[in-house]
């Protein structure tokens, strides 16, 4: 049994944010902080994992075997739960062996680690990938990248639930869109199906646009027999998945100061500042209410600040 007992997810708040920019534009964000619910499997994680899990239940599977790069917080939230729970865990490391506080964190929590170089890393999407592994691993099943897929998105219909029990709180009756980041655009797919377009889905992409993300998306809709309509994807990579330069940094960091929300440079802190983008060019009408989403990550920040 590779579940959590039925009540496993916590509510994540849904908080006001207050900061200068959004108020002198008259706009209103609240944020869902994924980044609360779980001191280690946090963010959109739970979320896209969770019907993976049913999935290999359903195989009769005793664990998982997935992919990811040496900060990557899909791995470091799978092999988190797979302590937790009691299953067993296998990672495919991209790259050459190293040894980052992720990586640290993956052996203590007991996944495997096998690292297939770069080359080998971009094999992941060939056809037959998987097959020397699930040899090597018959009692595993095998989950895609960062939990994408399906599977992933239908995990993620989720948050749209949690916020949208929460609205009252905040007094508001609705609100008109939402902002996340993006880096296989799963979390996206799961509210974009949520919505069925009631209301937009705004993807800030903390990946270049030719890194498949629009075309991933339009899969997984096409898998659950929907139209491809109701989001929008925004480049919000400043140059290259992972690169930062000192605006970001700045913006970060002052966010943190004037709000107490704690960001991560990849992804949440790249799709606020995106935002700011937008907002500052007019984008959005004075009283738009826009729900942003806080996707966790936080963990990742220990091996950028320590190699960079
Ligand atoms: C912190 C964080 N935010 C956002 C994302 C993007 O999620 P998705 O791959 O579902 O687009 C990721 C990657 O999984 C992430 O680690």
């Amino acid at each position: 049994m590779l579940l959590p007992p039925a009540n496993w997810l916590p509510q994540a708040p849904l908080e006001h944010l207050h900061l200068d920019w959004l108020t002198s534009a008259g706009i209103e964000v609240a944020i869902l902080r994924l980044d609360q619910i779980d001191p280690l499997i946090s963010g959109n994680k739970w979320f896209k994992l969770v019907e993976h899990l049913k999935a290999a239940d359903r195989a009769g599977a005793e664990g998982i075997i997935s992919l990811g790069g040496a900060h990557s917080n899909h791995l470091h939230a799978l092999a988190a739960a797979g302590k937790r729970l009691g299953f067993k865990t296998v990672g495919l490391l991209r790259g050459h062996a190293q040894e980052t506080p992720t990586v640290q964190d993956l052996q203590a929590f007991g996944m495997q680690l096998h690292w297939l170089g770069y080359g080998g890393y971009r094999a992941r999407n060939e056809p037959g990938f998987w097959e020397p592994w699930l040899a090597q691993y018959p009692q595993l099943y095998a989950v895609p990248e960062g939990g994408g897929g399906l599977s992933g998105a239908l995990g993620c219909a989720a948050i749209k639930e949690q916020a949208q029990a929460q609205l009252a709180t905040l007094g508001w009756s609705d609100y008109h869109g939402w902002w996340l980041a993006c880096g296989t655009g799963t979390t996206l797919a799961g509210l974009v199906l949520a919505e069925a377009g009631v209301h937009p889905v705004y993807g800030a992409l903390a990946v270049p646009e030719d890194h498949g993300v629009a075309p991933q998306v339009e899969s997984i809709m096409q898998s659950a027999g929907l139209a491809t309509a109701g989001y929008e994807l925004i480049d919000a990579s400043r140059g290259g998945f992972a690169k930062v330069d000192p605006v970001l940094l700045e913006f970060i960091e002052q966010t943190e100061q004037a709000s107490g929300i704690p960001l991560e440079p990849l992804y949440t802190g790249k799709a606020l500042l995106a935002l700011k983008q937008q907002v500052e060019a007019g984008r959005f009408a004075p009283g738009t209410r826009l729900i942003f989403i806080h996707t966790g990550g936080l963990q990742g920040r220990r091996g950028f600040s320590a190699s960079r």
